[in-house]
């Protein structure tokens, strides 16, 4: 499906973003193996949390969709899933699949786990190894690397692992895995990552003690049923934050955005490039902070980006190259070789694209180069199956000399189905 996207004079107005999608996927599944019923208010219901939904249905768990507002799902506790009637598609969904790994590996069943084409190029061996060192028996093309993936569950073993990436869906894997592992279970982290699992593992009574990067989770005999209300996306905030930034006299309030530290980089950036994002009206939802958040349109300045903030903002590289284009002087964001392997190659994806809009971009082995401040122009371009390539371009286009087309920007599903209404609306 192709959008097109006129420049635009400015944008005003207040938005609720859609519900967090990292945050969603956590709560159905840690719903689905405690005991009994557990209400999940405002859950994200994207394309790729209902592939969570589905995979946890078709292994017996009821989940009511009560109005579009709550999610009631039965838990039957760690042991209560059936074996899969079919093989579990996951979709375009890689934090689907990674941590249904960790909860699968210790099933007394086999599965059997698949996806699209992007899944079946993105690495699983990371997942698999530890699972494997645990005592877990997991197959999969290359060596264990790649989609299918088959699980023959059963008893697995507490191990310490020092995570050779910074990625929290590796780490959630390993501690999901944890809470049926004969002893204890650490994870060290070579970089802080989002901590979502940890705070809602402990809002539903697990112990999980950390110190500093090193998380350790033990073995439960069941974990306790909850109550979630689910914060607006931060990473879904990023596309309008970064919109109002650069569309010219625009003043623009997101409600009730989750502002967990590990989320929020980009702001730190942000900053160092020179810009104010107010917060306002801060509350505390269960274990995760929320925000109003403001932003009124204000000149920016290159920086570097690397090293410890990198993990804080991985789903906002794409964004920020875009402010980039439009900041004072060089922008260069190194270490983010991981971009390499999200839903596309979001390096290649963000330089080819970006560079047919008139910008000075160029592509490093891991990272990008970018040189403001410049005038955009539009074009005919593609958001290569991703849907955080697709809002990039998207908001590109406000910006745009002339006319840019957009082509597959039904990939916004996967995260944020109501982008370009809640777009229109600002406009
Ligand atoms: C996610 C973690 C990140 C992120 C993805 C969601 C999660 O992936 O890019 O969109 O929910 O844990 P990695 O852990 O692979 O960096």
């Amino acid at each position: 499906m192709k959008q097109e996207i006129v420049a635009c004079k400015r944008l005003v107005g207040e938005i609720n973003v859609p519900p967090d999608k990292s945050i969603s996927h956590r709560a159905v599944m840690l719903a689905s193996i405690a005991e009994g019923i557990s209400t999940i208010t405002q859950p994200l219901l994207s394309e790729d949390v209902q592939r969570t939904i589905t995979a946890f249905r078709n292994m017996g768990i009821e989940i009511d969709v009560v109005n579009s507002y709550q999610l009631r799902v039965h838990g039957k506790g760690l042991f209560g899933l059936q074996r899969p009637t079919s093989v579990i598609d996951v979709g375009n969904s890689g934090t689907t699949i990674r941590l249904l790994m960790g909860i699968l590996a210790a099933q007394p069943f086999s599965s059997v786990l698949m996806g699209d084409d992007s899944i079946s190029r993105r690495p699983m061996g990371r997942v698999t190894e530890p699972l494997k060192l645990m005592g877990a028996y997991l197959h999969g093309m290359h060596n264990g690397s790649y989609t299918p993936i088959t699980i023959h569950g059963g008893s697995i073993t507490g191990i310490t692992y020092p995570l050779p990436i910074a990625s929290a869906q590796v780490k959630s894997a390993i501690l999901l895995a944890a809470l049926y592992t004969e002893g204890s279970t650490t994870v060290i982290e070579p970089a802080k990552t989002r901590d979502h699992t940890e705070r809602m593992l402990r809002h539903m009574g697990v112990e999980v003690s950390q110190d500093n990067t090193k998380i350790t989770v033990s073995q439960q005999k069941s974990i306790q049923s909850m109550e979630v209300k689910v914060p607006g996306d931060f990473s879904s905030a990023a596309f309008f934050i970064a919109a109002a930034l650069i569309v010219p006299e625009s003043e623009i309030v997101l409600h009730n955005v989750g502002i967990n530290p590990t989320r929020i980089g980009f702001l730190t950036v942000l900053e160092k490039m020179g810009a104010h994002i107010e917060f306002i009206n801060v509350e505390q939802w269960g274990e995760e902070t929320v925000a109003d958040i403001r932003v009124r349109s204000q000149a920016l300045q290159g920086t570097r980006i690397a090293g410890e903030l990198i993990p804080l903002m991985i789903d906002e590289l794409p964004i920020i190259a875009l402010l980039a284009t439009q900041s004072e002087g060089t922008t260069e964001i190194r270490n983010a070789e991981e971009l390499k392997v999200k839903e596309s190659n979001r390096i290649t994806a963000v330089v080819s694209e970006l560079q047919k809009l008139g910008a000075d971009i160029v592509e490093l082995h891991d990272g990008m180069k970018i040189k403001g401040k410049t005038q955009l122009k539009g074009a005919n371009v593609m958001g290569y199956g991703d849907h955080r390539i697709a809002m990039t371009l998207s908001i590109a286009g406000l910006i745009a000399q002339s006319k840019t087309v957009v082509d597959g920007v039904e990939a916004v599903n996967i995260s944020y189905p109501s982008f370009f209404a809640d777009l229109h609306s600002l406009i």
